[in-house]
């Protein structure tokens, strides 16, 4: 039989993280969240003092990622929103490219998220979910989120943020998101997670 991939690409705080890990213990598969790559080299970038306006600093931040992939500061907005930035670099794009397919490619299947995976790091994926909410709703979840972390943070600036990185993370030149052509869209503004993992269920079972 052949591996069961799948891919899961969506927005900012659209819930792709949480389908994506609950497919992954659904169906026993190993997961990877790709955005916690580009956080680290934004996270690597920072610590080194490394000038994010600097392709070739970014570049160099790449190759020390590997000890930042578990550190707590990696959920931050403002990692998050360096992330975006360095993620437009090409250079950076095709640094991380080699372990994604990798991962992809593993004998037992796996699961990634990210923005580019049913695109480019994973054409061939058995199932693409595309999933995405509505921006209130997405900026409500983060809020949430980062309040029940403990961080004061304001609806008005998440909203804000989330924005411009939707903006970023779409107009880029190198692998902008969107939704692949066989992608499964899963609209998940009026869903729990439980909800939204059983529709997502669905969707990938349609697809084997
Ligand atoms: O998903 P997350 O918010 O953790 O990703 C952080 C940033 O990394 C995103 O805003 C996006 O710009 C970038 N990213 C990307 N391609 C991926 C995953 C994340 O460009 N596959």
């Amino acid at each position: 039989t052949t591996p069961l991939v799948i891919a899961v690409d969506g927005p900012a705080a659209s819930g792709k993280g949480t389908v994506a890990r609950g497919l992954a213990q659904h169906y026993g598969l190993p997961h990877l969240d790709t955005g916690k790559l580009y956080r680290a080299v934004a996270l690597s970038l920072l610590r080194w003092g490394g000038d994010p306006e600097s392709e070739f600093a970014a570049l160099r931040a790449c190759e020390d990622i590997s000890s930042l992939m578990d550190d707590p500061e990696l959920k931050s907005e403002m990692v998050g929103g360096i992330a975006s930035r360095v993620s437009a670099y090409p250079a950076v794009r095709a640094a991380l490219l080699e372990r994604q397919r990798e991962f992809a490619g593993s004998p037992a299947g796996a699961v990634l998220d990210g923005r580019d995976i049913g695109t480019v790091i994973a054409p061939d994926a058995t199932a693409k979910l595309f999933v995405t909410a509505g921006i209130e709703e997405r900026a409500r979840r983060r809020h949430a989120e980062l309040t029940g972390a403990g961080l004061p943070v304001h609806l008005e600036d998440i909203l804000i943020d989330l924005r411009a990185r939707d903006e970023r993370d779409s107009h880029r030149s190198a692998a902008p998101l969107e939704m692949a052509a066989d992608a499964l869209l899963l609209d998940t503004s009026s869903m729990s997670a439980d909800e939204a993992l059983s529709e997502a269920i669905r969707l990938v079972e349609g697809r084997r």
